[in-house]
């Protein structure tokens, strides 16, 4: 975008192996945790938001062991200051039935909290037979709205991170680690 600020540098937080790590633990955990609960007849369902989680969705997918399948929904949260209100809304909806599933949401990063608090209570409508969030990153110093995050890749606490399908302005996400960007002033 033109107007968006240009980082002066950006430093590496976590590799590409460290994050191939991270990734193949939090499968390990999911397939232990949900053993029980999924078969072929009754797969899990991760349920990936986009755009940001389309990497990490690719990842884990491929680190969970059990029989799954994929959807994903697209969520755009406006800050409305006039208002002081944040709204959220669906871009594209999710098109597998949801009721009796065991969802897993997969997200790229948890900040203020917002985007997955929505859409725990948007999916939590549909009757799920259970609801967990996996997340990549949880930043956790501008949270505003408590999220329960069942399985966190990495925490931090502030900074705008780009790279694994994060961005900023839509660009660097296909960097393949997690880099935190550094600009002379910060991006509002
Ligand atoms: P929340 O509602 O503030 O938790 O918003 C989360 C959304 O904001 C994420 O899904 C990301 O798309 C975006 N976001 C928050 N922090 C970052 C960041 O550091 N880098 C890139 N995108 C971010
Ligand atoms: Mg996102």
């Amino acid at each position: 975008m033109p107007d968006s600020p240009q980082p002066t540098s950006m430093d590496l937080l976590h590799s590409p192996k460290d994050i191939a790590k991270m990734v193949f633990s939090l499968g390990a955990r999911i397939d232990s945790d949900y053993a029980h609960l999924v078969s072929e007849n009754n797969r899990l369902m991760l349920l990936g938001v986009l755009n940001g989680a389309f990497i990490f969705m690719a990842d884990l997918a491929r680190a969970i062991s059990l029989p799954l399948e994929v959807d994903f929904i697209r969520l755009s949260s406006y800050e409305d200051q006039t208002a002081s209100n944040n709204h959220v809304v669906m871009l594209k909806a999710p098109e597998r039935s949801l009721s009796d599933r065991h969802i897993l949401i997969v997200e790229d990063i948890a900040d203020c909290g917002l985007t997955l608090a929505w859409l725990r209570g948007f999916l939590a409508q549909k009757r799920p037979a259970s609801l967990k969030i996996a997340v990549a990153v949880d930043k956790t110093e501008r949270r505003e709205v408590p999220v329960p995050l069942d399985y966190t890749g990495f925490e931090i606490d502030e900074g705008f991170l780009v790279g694994y399908g994060l961005d900023y302005a839509q660009s660097y996400r296909n960097l393949p680690g997690i880099y935190r960007l550094r600009f002379a002033e910060p991006p509002s």
